[in-house]
Order: structure tokens, then C-alpha cells, then sequence
């Protein structure tokens, strides 16, 4: 059994930090989002992994390298232009072989791994096996409709008027009979070859396609509240865990992680927090469920249920809540007269002033 994971696309719901980054690679309690994936394949027994990547390629292969790290072996693909899910399993024909194999999107955050998930589908010669979950809004998924015993009757990608509330995960084991369904497909209206449409080849031409109902948390990141939730989620389970100085001046309640060479001074924590390698925390207040990158500043600042990514620094302003800050990103008071904003922000940035 291989894995093929899925680490391009444009991320346009999370510009303009996608404009420089991979979606993939952004932070869940300070470790990449695509991690989790990776170490959920690795502890299901796969080793041999093959990452899709498209324009933040360079930046994926330099962060999660060969592999080896995570005791996997892995391959990369370049994929010319975001052309959908199905096209990635095209273009990784060589790779994938006559393999069985499991698709994990790599913005995908599933609880609870994927061990079992692999197992049921060894164990059930299924030809594909799909996971489902029920989500408030089903609109910005694939949408399965099920039969009176589970069987699926109908997939849908993003449908407008959904006929059920069980959205498609982004995970799915594969047999080869799927290389058959990626070519026979074409693209959707939105312009890409989808993965939904393949699994729906696949059921009208008469394979068993397995629907498995996951009852564990599991969440698409592909939005700034979706991020700040899996991050809530994730923090909810930390031990506390202080590598870093702390003075007798600061309090702490609850669980927080001090990374190594982390220095904080004078500071309110109300855990859970994690607090990356050499960031200052000083004079300031960190309210529960935030993480703050490495290398970052935060003085005489409040901040709260938000993700500050490396290289940041946040002085004098007071309570950032539900926030998503980039990477080397400054925010500071502007001068008290005139009452004026002062602001240079990328293109597609969201910014919340309260005045
Ligand atoms: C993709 C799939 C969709 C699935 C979702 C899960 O959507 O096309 O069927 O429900 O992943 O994350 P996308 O993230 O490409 O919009």
C-alpha cells in the first residue's frame, strides 16, 4: 500500500497568506497541518509516499524533505497547474504502479488516524473506499447520498442543494481499478477533473465502493476559522511542557508549551498556549487556544484564540482575538494624533479594525 498526498492547489480561501505559502505547511499548534497526515500514513504502515506539489513546491520539498524524518520514503510530483484531485492520481500513475493506495489531502486534519481506515479496506477487497462525516453546510464539499443499507447511491461535488448533510473526507484508500475512472472522466465546471466524479465512474461502471462513517473529528483548513478551530482542538490536548525561561513575574493557569529559548516577562498565560523557540513574550496577556510561531515578539499586547506564525512581532495593541497572522508580519500602534489606521497589507488580506 502506497500513499499519494495531495500538497498543491491555490488555497484562495486563505490569501494572501496562500500567495506565499503552502496551505499545507501552515501552522496547527505550531507544526505544519501537513504533518499530522504524514505521521497519521506513517503510523498506519506506509512508507512509501508520494506528495503532489504545484507552484509552493520549493517551499514543501524544503520543509518536509525526503522523509526520512517521519521514517517515510518519499516522491514528489509536480503538478504543472491546479488541474483537480483526479488529475493528481493521472499524473502520479507511475508512482501509485499497480499499488493499492490512500489519498490524504494534505489540508485535511482527521483525529484519530487512519490505521483502521487502511485496515477495513484491506480487509473488505473493496475496490475504493470513501469516508463520510455529516457538517452543518454541506455546500463546500462532495456530497455522498446514501441508500436504506448504506450504500451509496449518488456523489456530488459542491452541490448547490444538497441531497444529504455527509460531506466526502479527504482521505480515500484506492485500488488500480481507479487509474481506469481518472481518464474515462472530464473536467467539471469549475474546470478541474474531480475526485468525486472518478468515485462515482467507478460505482456506475459496477465496482464496490465502500462508504465508511467516521464519527472522530476532522476538519478541511481551508479557511481562517477552520484553521483556528483545528488549532483550538489540538491545543485542547497539550501537557504542559516549559523549555524556555519564564520569570516570577509572569502568571500561568492552564496547560502552555514554552519551546526552547523562549523567554517570557511580566506576562498574563491562560493555557492552553503554545509559545514557539525563541519568541519574547513580554508585559503582555495570551488568552487560551493560541499558538505563537518561533522567532517571534510580543509586547505589552493581548492576544487571543489565534495562530501567530514565525518571525512575528505584535507590540502595544491590545486584544487580537480569532486572528491569523503570516509569517514576518509587524502590527504595531500607529501614532495617537490624527486617529488614523495605517496600514500596508497584501492583496486579499481581511482586516477587522474596531473603530
Ligand atoms: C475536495 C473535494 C471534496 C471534499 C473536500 C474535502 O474539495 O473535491 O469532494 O469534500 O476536498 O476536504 P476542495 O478542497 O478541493 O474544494
Amino acid at each position: 500500500m502506497k500513499a499519494l498526498v495531495l500538497a498543491g492547489g491555490r488555497g484562495t480561501r486563505l490569501r494572501p497568506l496562500t500567495n506565499t505559502s503552502a496551505k499545507q505547511l501552515f501552522p496547527v499548534a505550531n507544526k505544519p497541518v501537513l504533518f499530522y497526515g504524514l505521521e497519521a500514513i506513517r503510523d498506519a504502515g506506509i512508507t512509501e509516499v508520494g506528495i503532489i506539489v504545484g507552484d509552493t513546491g520549493a517551499e514543501v520539498r524544503r520543509v518536509v524533505g525526503d522523509g526520512a524524518e517521519f521514517g517515510l520514503r518519499i516522491t514528489y510530483i509536480q503538478q504543472e497547474a491546479p488541474l483537480g484531485l483526479a488529475h493528481c492520481v493521472l499524473i502520479a500513475r507511475d508512482f501509485l504502479g499497480d499499488d493499492d493506495f490512500v489519498m490524504y489531502l494534505g489540508d485535511n486534519f482527521l483525529i484519530g488516524g487512519i490505521q483502521e481506515l487502511v485496515a477495513a479496506f484491506e480487509q473488505g477487497h473493496y475496490d475504493a473506499q470513501i469516508l463520510l462525516t455529516p457538517v452543518d453546510d454541506p455546500r463546500s464539499y462532495g456530497v455522498a447520498q446514501l441508500g436504506r443499507s448504506g450504500e451509496i447511491v449518488g456523489l456530488e461535488e459542491k452541490p448547490e442543494v444538497p441531497e444529504s448533510d455527509l460531506a466526502i473526507v479527504g482521505v480515500y484508500m484506492f485500488t488500480p481499478a481507479v487509474h481506469d475512472a481518472v481518464r474515462a472522466i472530464s473536467p467539471s465546471a469549475r474546470g478541474e477533473l474531480e475526485i468525486t466524479d472518478a468515485v462515482q465512474w467507478l460505482i456506475d461502471s459496477g465496482h464496490h465502493v465502500h462508504s465508511h462513517l467516521i464519527t472522530g473529528y476532522w476538519k478541511d483548513t481551508g479557511r481562517v476559522e477552520d484553521m483556528l478551530e483545528c488549532n483550538r482542538i489540538v491545543l485542547e490536548s497539550i501537557e504542559t511542557q516549559v523549555h524556555g525561561t519564564v520569570d516570577d513575574r509572569t502568571q500561568i493557569t492552564g496547560r502552555v508549551v514554552i519551546e526552547a529559548g523562549a523567554v517570557v516577562e511580566a506576562s498574563v498565560l491562560r493555557g492552553p498556549i503554545v509559545v514557539g523557540a525563541d519568541t519574547k513574550i513580554v508585559g503582555s496577556y495570551l488568552g487560551p487556544f493560541t499558538s505563537i510561531g518561533g522567532g517571534c515578539t510580543v509586547e505589552d499586547a493581548e492576544i487571543e484564540y489565534s495562530i501567530v506564525m514565525n518571525a512575528s512581532t505584535v507590540r502595544g495593541v491590545s486584544r487580537i482575538e480569532a486572528s491569523l497572522i503570516g509569517k514576518g508580519v509587524e502590527v504595531t500602534p500607529a501614532p495617537s494624533t490624527p486617529r488614523t489606521h495605517q496600514l500596508v497589507i497584501g492583496d486579499h488580506s481581511t482586516v477587522r479594525l474596531r473603530s
